[in-house]
């Protein structure tokens, strides 16, 4: 286990064993970032210069080592470079501390010097520490002479630490990383070993391992959802030999007035059904439960710091595959509540675990509804692999909810649901009462969020589709990892915090 603290200190003179500073680039030539002055006087004039020589320029995710002979007490300063100095907000400083902490490996001991100009700042050098420190492990065999990739004790530099602010900052980073752990940790299991009912178990678990117990968890099985009638859920799961789950968390603590409902995907695997993905498209699959990892995990952090906001979090798990018994392309599903679907493409089968599930939320008459899914690969080709497309019916909730990304540390960008969305969703059936799919092939995830809209009633909703930042296909960067990234976690608690704070 890593320890986290906050101390009051020069870091020229800590004796960890490595010291991080930032660099940023300013008009006059890279400049060290807010808390590293003390290094960077330790260097006299010859830290920049030196810096410059190893071709560092202070690009965001660049770093250098350098041994210090002696001009610190440490003997190892790392350097993360901060990007441009008008930029520098605590998603810079997050980011920052997720490199250095990627870069220390062989260090029992850092300390941080990064900026902590106000409470916030000192949230992201700690939660970007924390979340840049994951690794998962699970399936690797241990290697005679393996250490921990973390460092058993980091401590953050900060004039603030004597705040309880900045000690509370310290409890939020804790359960926000935590809670991103575990969203990664589940993203990252291999479908075979988390199947609907495994992932209904592991949330069990996880509950279980948290006491008191603030967060009541129950799960409707293969007959409920039947006998219940969901048919959304149940179409897309009958494909496959793992029959599916619909797991509810419910956090109600005393003293909540905002009522806050989350719904999550979770596909634990997308083959695509009959209409069968292409094999590459296929590989990255297991990642199709992001979302649903996404509302559970967030759930158990707002819990955790005991924050006065009503949460009901629902997420549809069902495994998408084929056989002798899927859901064929012309297929009409009655959803939970009524509607009936016609199926043109069994690979848009998130929107059909998720209508079932919206209408579970709305029955619950919450204050306001967000769902979180990779839904749709044309909100990657819009908006690229790091960015979330967001999409509702209510523009003060979606400006809301990219604030709080913001602050967070998570990029969000509204997306429109256009007129001639929900009017195709509606007309485009001959015999059911919606269209599924759009055969057009323009506008994807519009016309994803416009079917889903048909869902949520009167409800103030907004949908965030996590297809591109919900799993990382690439090397990582900032605070990110390969893999399972934890996405939406963060924004979440953050928006939770808000409505908390707003009550
Ligand atoms: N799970 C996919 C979306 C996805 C794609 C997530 C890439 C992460 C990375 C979703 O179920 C899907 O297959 N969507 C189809 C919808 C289409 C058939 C209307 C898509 O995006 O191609
Ligand atoms: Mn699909
Ligand atoms: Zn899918």
């Amino acid at each position: 286990m890593t320890s986290y603290t906050l101390r009051k200190g020069a870091p020229e003179k800590t004796r960890a064993d490595a010291v991080v500073i930032g660099v940023v680039r300013t008009g006059k030539g890279p400049q060290v970032a807010p808390g590293g002055e003390g290094v960077a006087s330790a260097y006299g004039r010859k830290l920049v210069p030196m810096l410059s020589t190893m071709g560092f320029s202070g690009r965001v995710d660049e770093v250098v080592r350098v041994p210090t002979g002696g001009a610190l007490r440490s003997p190892l300063l790392i350097v993360v470079g901060m990007g441009d100095e008008a930029g520098l907000d605590g998603a810079a400083v997050r980011r920052a501390a997720g490199v250095a902490m990627r870069s220390v490996a062989n260090a029992a001991s850092v300390a941080l010097a990064l900026p902590t100009l106000d409470d916030p700042q000192v949230q992201a050098v700690v939660e970007g520490a924390m979340l840049g420190g994951y690794s998962f492990t699970t399936y690797k065999s241990k290697q005679p002479g393996d250490r921990g990739e973390v460092p058993g004790e980091v401590v953050v530099l900060t004039d603030r630490a004597r705040s309880a602010q900045a000690q509370q900052r310290v409890a939020a980073a804790r359960a926000v990383s935590e809670a991103t752990a575990l969203a990664r940790d589940w993203v990252n299991t291999p479908a075979g070993d988390l199947t609907p009912e495994k992932f209904a178990d592991a949330v069990v678990a996880e509950r279980k391992t948290r006491k008191p117990a603030k967060v009541k968890v129950s799960a409707l099985g293969d007959a409920e959802l039947k006998a219940q009638g969901f048919g959304g859920i149940l179409g897309v799961g009958r494909g496959s030999a793992n029959p599916p789950r619909l797991v509810r968390l419910s956090y109600a603590p005393r003293g909540a007035k905002t009522h806050l409902a989350l719904v999550g995907k979770g596909i634990t695997f997308d083959s695509g059904g009959l209409s069968i993905k292409p094999a590459k498209a296929m590989t990255t699959m297991k990642c199709d439960m992001a979302g649903a990892a996404a509302v559970l995990a967030a759930t158990f952090a707002i819990a955790e710091l005991g924050l006065p906001v009503r949460v009901s979090t629902f997420a549809p798990l069902a495994e998408n595959m084929v056989s002798g018994d899927s859901t064929r392309p012309g297929d009409v599903l009655t959803m939970y509540g009524g509607a009936t679907v016609e199926v043109l493409n069994t690979d848009a089968e998130g929107r059909l675990v998720l209508a079932d599930a919206l209408v579970l939320a709305r029955e619950e008459q919450p204050d306001l509804i967000l769902d979180v899914a990779t839904l749709t690969g044309a909100c990657i080709t819009a908006l690229g692999d790091r960015v979330a497309g967001i999409l509702g019916n209510d523009e003060d909730l979606v400006t809301q909810t990219v604030a709080a990304g913001a602050r967070a540390g998570e990029a969000l960008w509204p997306l429109p649901i256009t007129a001639e969305m929900p009017e195709k969703v509606r007309t485009r059936s001959k015999i059911a009462d919606l269209m599924q799919h759009n055969t057009d092939g323009f506008g994807g995830t519009l016309y994803a969020a416009a079917f889903l809209q048909e869902f949520v009633g009167d409800r103030r909703w907004a949908h965030l589709d996590i297809a591109g930042p919900g799993f990382n296909t690439g090397g990582a960067y900032g605070h990110v990892p390969s893999g399972g990234t934890g996405f939406a976690v963060p924004t979440l608690v953050e928006l939770a915090t808000e409505l908390a704070a707003r009550d």
